[in-house]
C-alpha cells in the first residue's frame, strides 16, 4: 500500500463505481478455523481455542435469563460488567472499555491512533485482526522477526520510529503458543517513546502459569501508555456472545469510548459474562484442564518426533516435516477425514504446522492416535 496515496483521488472520482478507499482491497480477510469437514455429522472442532468444556452454568443461564429484555438495547457502559472486572481485578471501572470481543477493541485502538502513514509493530507471527485494522486506516504495518516462534524485544525495537504509534504484543502468543516475560515486557516499555502505545492482548493469559509471565495489568496500573486487553471468548467459554474489554489509560479509554459503537455488547452477553466472571469453579476446571493435557498431548506429539513448541495457552503448535505425505497440510486432511478438525496456520507464515486447540481427553486421545497412524502408514 502506497501511505503517500490521497483518500480521494482523481481515479476514485472518476470511476464507473463505488471504489473503497486505498489499501482496503490489499488486505487478505482474517480466516477463521474451519468448523466443518466433509462427510463427518459432527465432527471435534480443536481448530478455533474455544472452550472444550463449554462455558460456567451459571453463565449459560443468564443467558437465558435476557431472553425477556430482547426488545431493550442494553446498557450501553455495561456498567454492572464493568464494575465486576474491576472488583476482580482491582482496577478503575473509568479505565475499562467492553467490546464486542477483543477484535471490536482492537479495531477502535487501531482507529484512535492510527493516520495514514504511521506504523504499528507487531511480531512476525502477530494474530492477524492487528494488521487487518491497522492497514483499514492506512497505516504500515510492520512484523518483526520471531526466531524459534519467540517475540525478540530488540527485533520489535529496531522497527519502531518516530511514525511508529502502536506496539502490539500477543500474551501468551496466538498461533505460537510462547509468552513474553515480565521482564522482556518491562523492557521493551522502558526502551519505548511516550508517545508509543503498546497494547497486550492477554487473550490466553489465563492458561499460563509461569511465575516470570503477566498479563500486564500491573504493568498497566501506572503507565500513560499501555493497554492491557482481556476476552470473555476462550477461559469463559463466551466465544458466541463476543464480549472482549481493554483496561486502558483513563485518556484513551475516553477516547476509545468517542467512537465506540454504543450497545456494542448485548444484553445476553452482558449478563452471561458478569455470572461467567463469578464462577471461579468453572474457571478452575478450564484451566486445570488445559493444564493436564497440553503437556501430554506436547509430550505424545513429541514421542512421535514432531516438533511441539512450548505452549502457554489452550493450543499447541506442531510442526511436521516437508516429506511429502507427511506435511502439515496433509495431516490437516487426514485428520479431518476422521472428524478431528485442526488449524493450518500457512496464512501466519506457518505452512509447515498446525495448531491444535486442546480437546476432552478423548479427543486429545484421538488425535495423537491419528497422528501416530497418518506418521507411520506409507508416504
Ligand atoms: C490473540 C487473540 N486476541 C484476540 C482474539 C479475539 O478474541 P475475541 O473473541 O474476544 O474477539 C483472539 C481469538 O482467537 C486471539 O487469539
Amino acid at each position: 500500500m502506497n501511505a503517500e496515496t490521497p483518500l480521494f483521488s482523481d481515479e476514485r472520482a472518476a470511476a464507473d463505481r463505488p471504489l473503497p478507499k486505498s489499501g482496503i482491497l490489499d488486505i487478505t480477510p482474517y480466516k477463521p478455523g474451519k468448523a466443518t469437514a466433509d462427510g463427518i455429522a459432527h465432527p471435534v472442532k480443536l481448530s478455533g481455542n474455544e472452550n472444550i468444556l463449554g462455558c460456567s452454568p451459571k453463565a449459560r443461564e443468564a443467558y437465558l435469563g435476557a431472553v425477556g429484555e430482547l426488545n431493550v438495547y442494553p446498557d450501553g457502559r455495561g456498567g454492572p460488567l464493568r464494575a465486576a472486572i474491576a472488583e476482580r481485578y482491582r482496577i478503575e471501572p473509568e479505565r475499562i472499555v467492553l467490546g464486542c470481543g477483543t477484535d471490536e477493541i482492537l479495531h477502535l485502538i487501531n482507529q484512535v491512533f492510527l493516520e495514514p502513514g504511521d506504523n504499528i509493530v507487531q511480531g512476525q507471527y502477530a494474530f492477524g485482526a492487528y494488521g487487518i485494522g491497522a492497514r483499514a486506516c492506512q497505516a504500515e504495518v510492520r512484523s518483526a522477526a520471531e526466531p524459534n516462534y519467540r517475540i525478540d524485544i530488540d527485533k520489535m525495537l529496531e522497527l519502531v520510529d518516530e511514525r511508529t504509534r502502536l506496539v502490539f504484543i500477543t500474551n501468551p502468543a496466538n498461533p505460537t503458543g510462547t509468552f513474553t516475560t515480565k521482564a522482556e515486557l518491562k523492557r521493551l516499555h522502558d526502551a519505548l517513546p511516550p508517545s508509543v502505545v503498546l497494547v497486550i492482548d492477554a487473550a490466553y493469559a489465563e492458561f499460563c502459569t509461569e511465575p516470570t509471565f503477566t498479563d500486564g495489568l500491573e504493568m498497566a496500573r501506572g503507565a500513560p501508555n499501555i493497554i492491557v486487553t482481556h476476552t470473555f471468548s476462550k477461559l469463559h467459554g463466551l466465544a458466541a456472545l463476543r464480549v472482549g474489554w481493554a483496561f486502558a489509560p483513563t485518556p484513551i479509554a475516553d477516547a476509545i469510548d468517542r467512537i465506540r459503537p454504543p450497545f456494542n455488547v448485548s444484553v445476553p452477553g452482558l449478563a452471561a459474562a458478569v455470572e461467567a466472571l463469578a464462577d471461579v469453579e468453572f474457571q478452575t476446571v478450564s484451566r486445570d484442564h488445559v493444564l493436564r493435557w497440553r503437556p501430554w498431548l506436547t509430550q505424545q506429539l513429541g514421542g512421535l518426533g514432531l516438533s511441539v513448541t512450548p505452549s502457554g495457552a489452550n493450543f499447541v503448535l506442531v510442526e511436521f516435516p516437508k516429506i511429502p505425505g507427511k506435511t502439515a497440510a496433509e495431516a490437516e486432511a487426514f485428520l479431518a477425514s476422521l472428524g478431528l478438525i485442526v488449524r493450518g496456520v500457512a496464512n501466519y507464515g506457518l505452512p509447515g504446522h498446525l495448531r491444535i486447540t486442546i480437546g476432552l481427553e478423548e479427543h486429545n486421545r484421538a488425535l495423537a492416535a491419528a497422528l501416530a497412524e497418518f506418521l507411520a502408514r506409507p508416504a
